[in-house]
């Protein structure tokens, strides 16, 4: 089957910034890398850079600006409605910087996926990559795991380690760590597009068996 003739999924991707992840994404389903159809970008900020990136690449972006809703219910409740608008069969957070309501979550239970800059369950968070140096950790690394009501909690579907470097700072670090964050997302979205990739009684499901991620405590 050719890569016109794949069935593409639909997906929606939320954004507060940059985009680099987003533009990866963009480019793996340019190259036919990708079986998505990426229906709309979403930035809580208007002034994100991906929104620039969605734009250039001829998908509609979208601002849902939190500072115009009177509470995080109220917020998240529009961007249910801007997300469901598009009819995505995955919603995509990458580098969304807002904590979800516990409805939001549910509502797209096993079908939403974020990707953060640590070995989870270690540092959940913020400012992952300067807790990590201060804690002295040798590896440090990227997750990919389904969105669950707990922050930065939910089953954990992939990672990717960094050796921490003698001399490294809280940039460098994140440097690598995004490089990795940029391989491994296209990757594990590929899988769900796929079919490949269930959430199944909040385990992560690869091929039918739960998937095996890096033992991060060892
Ligand atoms: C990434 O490092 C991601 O892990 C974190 O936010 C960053 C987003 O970067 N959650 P970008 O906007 O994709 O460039």
């Amino acid at each position: 089957m050719s890569a016109a003739a794949q069935p593409r999924l639909p997906i929606v991707v939320l954004i507060s910034g940059n985009g680099s992840n987003l533009q990866t994404l963009i480019d793996a389903a340019a190259r036919g890398e990708l079986p998505v159809d990426i229906r709309a970008v979403i930035s809580n900020r208007p002034a994100a850079y991906g929104l620039e990136r969605a734009r250039r690449a001829g998908i509609p972006a979208v601002v849902v600006n939190h500072g115009g809703y009177p509470g995080r219910a109220a917020f998240d409740a529009a961007l249910q409605r801007a997300i469901d608008a598009h009819q995505p069969g995955l919603v995509v957070l990458a580098g969304f910087m807002r904590i979800l309501t516990p409805e939001f979550v549910a509502h797209y239970h096993g079908r939403m996926l974020n990707v953060h800059p640590s070995l989870l369950p270690a540092f959940r968070g913020l400012d992952t990559h300067r807790r990590a140096l201060e804690a002295g950790v040798k590896e440090h690394g990227v997750s990919i795991h389904f969105v669950t009501a707990e922050l930065d909690g939910g089953p954990v579907v992939a990672q990717e380690k960094i050796p921490v470097l003698p001399g490294d700072d809280a940039e460098s670090l994140a440097q690598r760590v995004q490089a990795a964050e940029h391989i491994l997302y296209p990757r594990v979205i590929r899988w769900f597009a796929e079919g490949r990739l269930t959430l199944r009684e909040n385990r992560a499901m690869l091929d039918g068996e739960p998937v095996k991620v890096l033992a991060t405590n060892e």
